[in-house]
């Protein structure tokens, strides 16, 4: 009973601090705080924003990660961010509102006579590829006084060994310091002993740590000692003084003394961290981040990304600005709501390489985890769902991310005649599958590769990538006329349903890729085929139900059906595969099969897939069919999923859509942190591709021609403004 009432309390006050806070847009699964590539993917869950004081950061596999900000306030100081439990005499800060934008993540917090403003700014800059690779998340700490006030103000942050990979409390990291040039501080953690690429739990620990500090108008201390001990130290000093040295349960910390605060703030800034000096192992080849040919070393990473922040910022404010405007205006401000969010979490599974030997800038290739399903390398039909992202906001990424798979068919190791499923089962290890062996998705492959090279010719007018790679893509296109209307049992992108022999999804997939590659080479007789295959879906109702109410999950079973996410692309690339009427037939069928928490991914499961549903939304607009109530219904339900409260990882693409005895509707399923929510963006895209690389600088960097190559990279998104 006595139980029964505190829960019961606790859960009242919870309401009631739920209700006094503002989130805004809405309230999150989880906010991203550092999320840049697949190890440095720092995030909070959502329901643990009222409590950020005590809050822990985590890996995005739930790993906790000590990270705290330390505020003292006329020398009492208040935890304002990751101190589970406070040390004497440290009082708790007030949460007020929380924020979050395409890159920025905003809690403000209250204590004392002061508000601070915690910005976790994790840069998407896909146009500037120093930047987009730096390896690198800032955090922005202001201070101001409340109502008139000025307050002497410190504030404090630090970190520990479990960025590193290392989760004892009793490991030995090596720890470095540096001073440079009397303005950047940089400390840097590495392990010992661990294998180049290797992962404890997805977390890498190869890798070296980073967190970088320096003074704005602010004196600035640090130390390395003993977690409790240097948090005493500020709470009593308000400044670090010693011991430096790496002990039980140590933390790297900084303190940063502002002096008084007056209403119009001050403002310093950190950023975090994880530098890879080897990233990825393609073929053997070490690959490095892009930013290496600008800094060879974490220090030096300090710097420059320190010095670039104003830079950065500014940019990420007009970004962010310019995906918000244009999704309210395309779809409404619920598809605003999801949009954003998930910017940081499709481009913070990526890294943009270059050769580690030869710091080739002229070489990019861009690499992406399959994170939480299995870890593979650069997936096909990881590519595919997210590949609308990168056609609005860079669809050269569309090649960067295709070529390392191209050059591994091309040097024709992989002994099948149809496409690849990745480049290696277990990221950052891109080592091929020399042997034949990696899953098997025969059509869904060929099919993805054709259509998504058609989409980055088309979206950059670059036929001569293509061209390099012609014998291959007509071995896939011939694979898919033989083996494309009628799939054998096999897999689909949705691997979790099993082998399903004629997969109606899988032929229609089939069908479009066939177009798409006779249109992108100029051969007639492949679109023909294709479109002989649509008709032999469609009006032969190879693919439907006798009665053409609806596409079947496979051919045949007149009472199965299947989410047609396989359509999109059709009505993205204009290439008319298919009439418009079975879009239209197909969009009014999902409304009929929708479960309380929206429509299934087909008639055998009770789930849904965020990044399909959002191609089924797209779809349903497409010219001639025009059903914005469907596109609509779709954008809700992910909506409600995404805004429910209910779910604290980060964004599972997957989630449950009816109360089962197991699990509630709106519960997540299964995934966390996947890059696929790139699909979201299908909607937004069918307005017309972004600016290819062509016209932005690569070169980035620290101010200069910032301003200018904004305007042209967004000038599209920018319209909407
Ligand atoms: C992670 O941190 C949270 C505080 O946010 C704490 O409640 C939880 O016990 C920690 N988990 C582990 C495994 O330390
Ligand atoms: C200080 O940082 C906050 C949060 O990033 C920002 O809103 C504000 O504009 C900054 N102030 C100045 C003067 O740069
Ligand atoms: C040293 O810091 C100043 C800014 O305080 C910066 O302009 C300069 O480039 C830095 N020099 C080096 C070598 O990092
Ligand atoms: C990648 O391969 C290396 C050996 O080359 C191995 O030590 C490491 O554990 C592998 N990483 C993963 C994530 O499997
Ligand atoms: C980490 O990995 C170990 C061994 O694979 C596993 O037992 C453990 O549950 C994992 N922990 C987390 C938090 O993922
Ligand atoms: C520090 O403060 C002085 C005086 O207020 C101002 O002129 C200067 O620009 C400030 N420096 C920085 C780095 O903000
Ligand atoms: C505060 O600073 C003084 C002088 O540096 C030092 O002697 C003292 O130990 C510090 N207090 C704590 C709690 O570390
Ligand atoms: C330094 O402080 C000024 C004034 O508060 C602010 O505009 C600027 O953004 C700060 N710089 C950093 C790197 O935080
Ligand atoms: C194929 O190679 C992978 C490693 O790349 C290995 O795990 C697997 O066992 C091999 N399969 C066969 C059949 O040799
Ligand atoms: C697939 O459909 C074709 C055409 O209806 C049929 O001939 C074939 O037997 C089917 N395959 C399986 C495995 O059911
Ligand atoms: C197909 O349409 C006919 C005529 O409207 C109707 O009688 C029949 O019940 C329908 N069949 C199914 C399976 O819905
Ligand atoms: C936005 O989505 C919510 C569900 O989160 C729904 O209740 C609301 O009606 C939607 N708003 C609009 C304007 O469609």
């Amino acid at each position: 009973m006595a139980i029964l009432w505190t829960s019961l309390a606790i859960s009242i006050l919870l309401r009631q601090a739920l209700c006094r806070l503002s989130y805004t847009p809405v309230l999150p699964p989880p906010y991203p705080l550092a999320v840049r590539n697949p190890y440095l993917s720092a995030w909070l869950p959502g329901n643990e924003a009222w409590n950020l004081p005590f809050a822990s950061a985590q890996f995005w596999n739930g790993l906790n990660l000590t990270w705290s900000v330390i505020a003292r306030v006329d020398g009492q100081s208040y935890s304002l961010f990751g101190v589970p439990s406070l040390g004497p005499g440290v009082q708790a800060g007030v949460l007020q509102r929380a924020d979050y934008t395409s890159t920025h993540t905003t809690f403000t917090v209250t204590a004392g006579a002061a508000t601070f403003v915690l910005d976790f700014l994790s840069p998407v800059s896909p146009l500037n590829y120093v930047r987009q690779s730096a390896p690198f998340s800032y955090l922005i700490v202001s201070a101001a006084g409340n109502n008139g006030a000025t307050p002497a103000v410190q504030i404090y942050s630090d970190i520990d060994n479990t960025w590193t990979g290392q989760f004892d409390e009793d490991v030995q990291v090596g720890w470095g310091y540096s001073l440079t040039n009397e303005s950047t501080s940089a400390f840097t953690l590495t392990p010992g002993g661990t294998a180049t690429y290797s992962e404890y739990n997805d977390t890498g620990m190869w890798g070296t740590s980073v967190y970088c500090a320096r003074p704005n108008n602010s004196t600035l201390t640090a130390t390395v000692g003993g977690l409790d001990a240097v948090r005493a130290q500020f709470a009593a000093n308000g400044s670090l003084s010693g011991p430096w040295e790496w002990q039980y349960a140590s933390v790297v910390a900084y303190s940063q003394d502002l002096g008084k605060v007056g209403e119009s703030g001050t403002n310093v800034t950190f950023a975090i961290g994880y530098w890879r000096q080897s990233a990825v192992d393609y073929l053997g080849d070490a690959r490095t981040a892009y930013f290496t040919a600008t800094c060879s070393d974490p220090v030096c990473g300090c710097v420059h990304v320190l010095e670039d922040f104003a830079a950065a910022d500014a940019e990420a404010h007009t970004f962010d600005a310019a995906i918000a405007g244009k999704a309210a205006s395309v779809a409404g401000a619920n598809y605003s709501d999801i949009v954003t969010l998930f910017v940081r979490q499709a481009f913070g599974a990526t890294d943009l390489t270059i050769s580690e030997d030869k710091l080739d800038t002229g070489d990019p290739l861009v690499f992406v985890k399959e994170i939480s399903s299995d870890g593979n390398v650069n997936t096909i039909d990881v590519i595919c769902p997210m590949a609308p992202g990168f056609y609005v906001l860079a669809p050269d990424y569309l090649r960067l991310l295709l070529e390392p798979i191209m050059r591994y068919l091309a040097t024709g190791a992989w002994p099948h005649d149809y496409a690849v499923h990745d480049l290696g089962a277990a990221y950052p290890n891109a080592t091929g599958h020399d042997n034949g062996t990696a899953e098997q998705m025969p059509v869904e492959e060929c099919g993805n590769l054709l259509t998504l090279a058609y989409m980055y010719q088309l979206a950059t007018g670059d036929k001569n990538w293509a061209q390099q790679y012609q014998g291959l893509f007509q071995e896939y296109a011939d694979y898919l006329i033989v083996n494309g209307l009628y799939p054998t049992q096999q897999l689909s992108s949705d691997d979790g349903l099993g082998d399903i022999a004629n997969q109606t999804g899988l032929a229609v997939k089939a069908a479009i890729g066939l177009n798409a590659y006779g249109v992108m080479t100029g051969q007639r007789n492949y679109s023909d085929i294709g479109k002989q295959f649509a008709k032999t879906l469609y009006d032969d109702k190879a693919g439907t139900d006798q009665n053409r109410t609806h596409f079947t999950c496979s051919q045949g079973k007149d009472d199965s059906w299947g989410m047609m996410y396989n359509f999109y692309p059709d009505v993205l690339l204009n290439l008319n595969t298919f009439p418009a009427s079975a879009y239209a037939m197909q969009s009014s069928y999902y409304p009929t099969v929708r479960m309380p928490g929206g429509v299934p991914l087909d008639s055998l499961v009770d789930f849904g897939k965020t990044d399909w549903m959002t191609f089924a939304a797209a779809t349903a607009v497409a010219p001639g069919v025009d059903n914005v109530g469907v596109r609509d219904m779709f954008i809700d339900d992910i909506h409600a999923y995404m805004a429910n409260g209910i779910n604290t990882v980060p964004f599972s693409d997957k989630f449950h859509l009816q109360d089962n005895g197991s699990f509630v509707t709106g519960q997540w399923s299964q995934y966390k942190a996947r890059p696929l929510v790139g699909g979201h963006f299908a909607i937004m895209a069918l307005d017309g591709p972004g600016q290819s690389g062509a016209g932005a600088t690569k070169s980035g960097g620290n101010g200069g021609d910032e301003s200018g190559w904004v305007q042209i990279t967004y000038r599209r998104l920018s319209s909407y403004l």
